[in-house]
C-alpha cells in the first residue's frame, strides 16, 4: 500500500485566553459547560474534572449554590455500587459511549498546527492548536466528497485525521481527493442546540469556541496562574539583569 498524505483543515479560531496576556473569559466557559452538559456528555466522559472546580476563581466561577445544584442534577455510581446525585467533590462521569473518547485532556492531546515537533518556537508563538482543532472539529462536517460510496460508514469531516477514508478516493500515489477523513461521531452541534442565560448567539461556530474554551480550561486548569507565574518570571528577571549590569560595571569602572 502506498502511504497516504492527509490533510485536515484547522481554522485558527480567536480565543480570549491566548498570547502571554490572556485569560478564559468566564462566560464562555460558562457558555461551554452549558454546551458539554447539555450534548456532548450524552456520549462523552470528562473523568478526570471535579465538579466542585467549576467554581473556581481563573475558571467558569460558578457562584457556589449554582455548582452545588450542577452537582446534584449528575447521577454518579457510588462505592456500593448504587446510583445517586454526585456531590461537589465526586467527578464528572465517564463516557456513556465506549467508542466516544474521555475529553478532560482532549484540548491538549490534539494539536491543530505547530504540533509537538521542530524546536518549539511556533508553539510558543502560535500555541498548539488544541482548541482550534477542537473547534474545527465541530464546524468541519460536510457532503462527504462524490468519489465515497454512498454508505461509506461514518461522517465525513474535514479535520478529523485519524478515521476511515473510502479507497475510491485515493489516487495510486497515495493522495486523498479531499481533507479531513469518516469520523464515528455524528455532527452534535446544530445551531441553536441550548439557549445561553447570557444571550450569546448560538450558531454553530459560537457554539463551537464556547465548547472548545471550556475543555481548554478542563485541561488545563491552571494556565491563569501558570502565565501570571511566568510574567512575574520575566518582569523579575528583566529588573535583576539591568541591577546586575549596573553593579557589574561600577564594580569594574575603576580597572578600565
Ligand atoms: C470523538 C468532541 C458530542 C460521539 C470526539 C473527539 C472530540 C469530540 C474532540 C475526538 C476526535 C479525535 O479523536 O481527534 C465532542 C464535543 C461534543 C461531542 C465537543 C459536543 C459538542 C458527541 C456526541 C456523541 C459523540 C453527542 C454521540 C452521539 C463521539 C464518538 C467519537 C467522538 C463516537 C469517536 C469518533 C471516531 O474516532 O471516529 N468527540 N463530541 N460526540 N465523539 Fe464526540
Amino acid at each position: 500500500a502506498v502511504a497516504q498524505h492527509v490533510e485536515t483543515e484547522i481554522h485558527d479560531y480567536d480565543f480570549p485566553f491566548e498570547g502571554p496576556f490572556g485569560s478564559f473569559d468566564r462566560l464562555q466557559l460558562q457558555r461551554g459547560l452549558q454546551i458539554y452538559t447539555e450534548v456532548c456528555a450524552q456520549c462523552h466522559g470528562l473523568q478526570y474534572v471535579a465538579i466542585r472546580n467549576i467554581s473556581d476563581d481563573g475558571g467558569p466561577g460558578l457562584p457556589e449554590d449554582q455548582m452545588r445544584a450542577y452537582a446534584a442534577g449528575i447521577e454518579v455510581e457510588g462505592e456500593d455500587g448504587t446510583f445517586g446525585p454526585a456531590s461537589p467533590q465526586d467527578h464528572f462521569p465517564r463516557s456513556a459511549l465506549e467508542n466516544a473518547p474521555d475529553l478532560s485532556l482532549m484540548a491538549k492531546a490534539r494539536a491543530g498546527f505547530s504540533g509537538p515537533y521542530g524546536t518549539g518556537i511556533n508553539q510558543i508563538l502560535f500555541g498548539m492548536g488544541g482548541p482550534e482543532y477542537i473547534a474545527s472539529l465541530m464546524t468541519g462536517y460536510a457532503e462527504a466528497p462524490e468519489c465515497a460510496p454512498e454508505d461509506f460508514d461514518g461522517y465525513y469531516n474535514t479535520a478529523f485525521a485519524n478515521g476511515g477514508y473510502p479507497s475510491e478516493c485515493v489516487d495510486d500515489h497515495g493522495h486523498r481527493e479531499a481533507p479531513g477523513s469518516w469520523i464515528a461521531m455524528p455532527p452534535p452541534l446544530m445551531g441553536d442546540d441550548v439557549v445561553y442565560a447570557d444571550g450569546t448567539p448560538t450558531e454553530v461556530e459560537q457554539e463551537a469556541k464556547d465548547v472548545s474554551a471550556f475543555l481548554m480550561w478542563a485541561a488545563e486548569p491552571k494556565l491563569m496562574q501558570r502565565k501570571q507565574a511566568g510574567l512575574t518570571g520575566v518582569v523579575f528577571l528583566t529588573v535583576l539583569a539591568v541591577l546586575l549590569y549596573l553593579t557589574n560595571k561600577r564594580l569594574w569602572a575603576r580597572h578600565k
